[in-house]
């Protein structure tokens, strides 16, 4: 066994139907892992697990809403039955709203506590909470488990803006610290992989214009990448191996491995 193979592993993506999620997904597959696409929407799901299976990779897609604990167990269930009991738990569900983000329009102090829930509930909550609670604990029983949550660089400083999303995700970065002291002596590893920025769809709106050139804010934050790109998804799927394998990063439990093109290393 080579210090990344994850064929002993069953992985669990939620958000495997989104952009990083399902290239994490895929690259997981590789390794060996079997994997468990979960999300809310079944057509892009399977159209991921068919693009993982094509390639002889195995996985299945598992319908699960991230902030029902009872959905989730139910998941839970079926990936038992289906694939085997999970070691790996990748947490890739979450996103910015605007109805949460600061613009000329809506000052900081009009957005509605019923939206900073929802944001908070959706990266917080179903991000990363529950699904600790619902695959943590079996993980801790069988003595063996990885666990990576997905964070931001605005959980580092918080961006302009996006004060909500940034708040969630710095609470990202703490349970996920609070997580790896609690469950390490069971033989479960938890840390945090933050991206830069990877275009996708929930932010390709805010990083280009219609005719493909970067947007005010995409230069800006150019600017502020030593690589002067952004990321693609797949430029993930190295470090989200590595957090996975038992081997190869078997004394690594309360980290974050950042992954943004040198965003957060810059200053002036
Ligand atoms: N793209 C970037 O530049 C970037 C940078 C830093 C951090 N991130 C973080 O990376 C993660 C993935 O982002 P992305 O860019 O890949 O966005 P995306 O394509 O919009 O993916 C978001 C995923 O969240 C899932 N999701 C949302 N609500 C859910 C719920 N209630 N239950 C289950 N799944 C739910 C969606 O699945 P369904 O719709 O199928 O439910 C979707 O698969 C997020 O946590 C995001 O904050 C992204």
């Amino acid at each position: 066994m080579t210090l990344f193979d994850l064929r002993e592993e069953v992985a669990v993506v939620i958000g495997g139907t989104g952009v990083l999620g399902g290239a994490l997904a895929e690259g997981l597959a590789e390794a060996g892992a079997k994997v468990a696409v979960l999300g809310r929407n079944a057509g892009r799901g399977e159209a991921r697990v068919k693009v993982i299976t094509d390639k002889g990779g195995r996985a299945a897609f598992v319908s699960a809403d991230a902030i029902s604990r009872s959905s989730l167990a139910e998941a839970h269930q079926q990936i038992e039955a289906r694939l085997g009991a999970p070691t790996i738990l990748l947490n890739a569900a979450g996103g910015n709203d605007p109805k949460v983000t600061v613009t000329p329009e809506r000052a900081f102090e009009t957005i509605a506590a019923e939206d900073w829930r929802a944001n908070f509930e959706l990266n917080l909550m179903g991000g990363v909470l529950f699904p600790c609670q619902e695959f943590g604990p079996a993980m801790c029983r069988r003595g063996k488990g990885s666990i990576i949550n997905i964070a931001s660089v605005s959980a580092h400083i918080p961006l302009s803006r996006v004060v909500t999303y940034s708040a969630a995700k710095a609470a990202v970065l703490s349970l996920t610290r609070f997580l790896a002291r609690e469950w390490a002596a069971n033989g479960v590893r938890v840390n945090s992989l933050t991206p830069g920025f990877f275009p996708g769809e929930q932010n390709r709106r805010l990083l280009f214009n219609e005719d493909g050139t970067p947007t005010a804010r995409g230069q800006v934050i150019l600017g502020h990448t030593p690589m002067k790109r952004f990321g693609e998804a797949r430029e993930l799927i190295g470090a989200a191996v590595f957090l996975a394998s038992p081997r190869a990063s078997s004394f690594v439990t309360g980290a974050d491995l950042v992954v943004d093109g040198g965003f957060l290393a810059q200053t002036i």
